[in-house]
Order: C-alpha cells, then structure tokens, then sequence
C-alpha cells in the first residue's frame, strides 16, 4: 500500500512536469486533488490501514499532498502570469478608444446662454420669475384689467381663479420693481404659455427673453440702440430689422420688433420677434416708483424665433420633438 503512495506521487509530480497550459493544469486537479482526485482519495484510505502502519501512512500521504500541492501552486502562479503578460502584448494602442456620449445642452439652452452673454456685456443682470404666477403680476400690475380686450390671447392654462401659468415674462419686470429700486437693468429668460393653435411658428410653450431698464432720463433712444446693438451682435451686422408701432397696457407708445425669416421654401417675409416700448406711468404706480422722476423701457422677445432666425430653422415643432438627428446639428 504505502509503494502505491509513492508511485502516486511519483506520477503527480511527473504529470506536473509536462503542463504547460492553464488547462492541462485544471485537468491535472480535477485528476489529484480535487475531491474525487487520486491524492485526496489516498488520504481518506490511511485509516485502513493496521494501527501499527497509519502513523507512517498518515506521514506519507501528507508529506505527497504538501510537496504537489506546491509545486502545482507554482505552476498556477507562473502560467497566469505568463497569460497575462501574452494578453497585455496584444492591446493594440492604435486602436481608437471607447467614445463616451456625454450629450450636449439643447440648442435653446445654448441660445439663452448666448443671449445672457450679450445682455451681461451691455450690463444686465439676470432676473427669473415663477412660471405658475398670480393675476396681480402676470396681469393687473402690468394694467391689464379683468375686463381688457388684451388679456384674450393671453387667458389660459389657469389653476385656479387667481393663478394660471404665465402667459408672458412680463411679470418678472414687476417682480424686479418691487423688490429692486431703481436704476434697474435686468433680462429674464423663461417659459411662457398661451393658448396658441401650434403651426411653423407658433407653439402652446415656447420662451421669453424680457428686459427692463428705468433710470432718471431714460428714453427710447436707449431702448432702440440697445435692440438695434443686440440684434446685430446676435445675427451679424448687415441683419435687416424694424419698429412697427403697436399696443401693449404697460408700454407707452409701443412697438413691435420684426426680422425677417424665411420658411422652408426659402420665401422671406417680416416675423415678429416681440414688443417693446417705454414703461406705462401706471405700471410704476402699482409697484410704487415715482413715474413723474423715472422713465423706463422694456421689450419681450421670443427666443424659438430668435434661434430659428440665426440658425435657419423652418419649423418651431422641431425645438421640441427632441429628434436627436435634428439636436445634434447644434
Ligand atoms: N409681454 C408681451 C408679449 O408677450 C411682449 C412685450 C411687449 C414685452 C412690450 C415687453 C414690452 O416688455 O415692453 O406679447
């Protein structure tokens, strides 16, 4: 019995000897050392043997599991290794690497950064209202009354009696007012909602930049120098634009801003950007500044037509569709 000990070993080390892969190596364990293997059976046998003998038997076997279980634990060491090593020489470094997406801001994002780097320059400061507002700001402090014939394209989206989402950001110029005394030189970009039937040009939400500055002496000198300097820093200097009067409650005369645009056929014609005009004394009125010392003026613009101007955009639907073929051209 212990010659077949010995022979196993002999054999064992011998086998060891020739692997040469990871799995001759796996082979050999499953063959000595795994639970049915012939090393781990030969220690669950020295209990057969006389008492006189299992000492020596015990002995033997386990000095043959200690001497392969190392030599086999080398042998493991070195072949991983080396299967690393072989591995790392082939990571070919002219490969081009895994792109990572990390997306971009949406090109109306980028449009109203633009415009606040504009603004910023010429000394604005950056104002935001709430878009879920109350009648007092979005209407009766601009003096626009309950009954006014201006509310009708604006009266939607209500929450309740007395809160609706905005129609407009003109409601931020009051905010401004009243907590802000003058001088006030402000834009505030955001959403505005409406009751408008969605066509190339119109959507139910679209955005707003609004603007208001009052000052002692301010007149629409200012204001048509500002919006002629921004027009052309924003859309290039040979860009067409003109005043065309208008109405709006709290401006005083007003105008309209339009640019030209052309649809997709290519067809130019005048599109309106939004109003403008000088602050209405009643305005200062419901936000306690002194009409008879300030003056001031205000314009809200539409950003969508802005961007659609500067970048050719034909259809207003496609800045909200979200279609990334259309996104990523920005
Ligand atoms: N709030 C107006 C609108 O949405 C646009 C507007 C007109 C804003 C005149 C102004 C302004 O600040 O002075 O149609």
């Amino acid at each position: 019995m212990l010659e077949q000990f010995e022979k196993i070993g002999k054999d064992a080390l011998a086998s060891l000897k020739k692997v040469n892969h990871l799995k001759a190596l796996e082979d050999f364990r499953v063959k000595y050392l795994a639970r049915k293997g012939q090393i781990t059976k030969m220690l669950g046998q020295i209990g057969q043997f006389p008492a006189e003998q299992r000492a020596q038997a015990g002995q033997l076997a386990n000095k043959i599991k200690k001497e392969v279980t190392e030599v086999f634990e080398q042998l493991k060491k070195s072949l991983l290794q080396a299967q690393q090593e072989k591995s790392r020489e082939f990571v070919d470094v002219t490969l081009p690497g895994i792109a990572v997406n990390i997306g971009k801001t949406h090109v109306i994002t980028q449009t109203i950064n633009e415009l606040l780097e504009i603004f910023g320059r010429m000394g604005f400061a950056v104002a935001y209202g709430p878009e879920v507002e109350d009648e007092w700001h979005n209407f009766i402090a601009l003096n626009i009354g309950p009954e006014h014939p201006a509310r009708d394209p604006f009266d939607a989206f209500y929450i309740d009696d007395n809160t609706l989402l905005r129609s407009h950001t003109s409601p931020v110029q009051i905010r401004v007012m009243e907590q802000t005394k003058p001088p006030i030189r402000v834009v505030a970009p955001g959403r505005v909602y409406r009751p408008d039937t969605v066509d190339a040009t119109h959507m139910y939400m679209f955005y707003q930049l609004e603007a208001l500055v009052v000052d002692e002496g301010v007149s629409m000198v200012d204001m048509k120098t500002t919006i002629d300097q921004f027009i052309h820093t924003f859309l290039g200097p040979d860009t067409k634009w003109r005043f065309r009067p208008s109405f709006f409650p709290f401006t005083e005369p007003s105008a309209e801003v339009d640019l030209m645009l052309a649809d997709k056929t290519g067809k130019e014609s005048w599109v309106e950007m939004g109003g403008c005009g000088m602050v209405d004394p009643n305005v200062f009125d419901a936000v306690g500044i002194d009409s008879e010392k300030y003056t001031g003026w205000a314009f809200g613009f539409g950003i969508e037509r802005l961007a659609m101007r500067k970048y050719g955009i034909t259809d207003i639907r496609l800045l909200f569709e979200n279609d990334l073929r259309f996104l990523e051209q920005f």
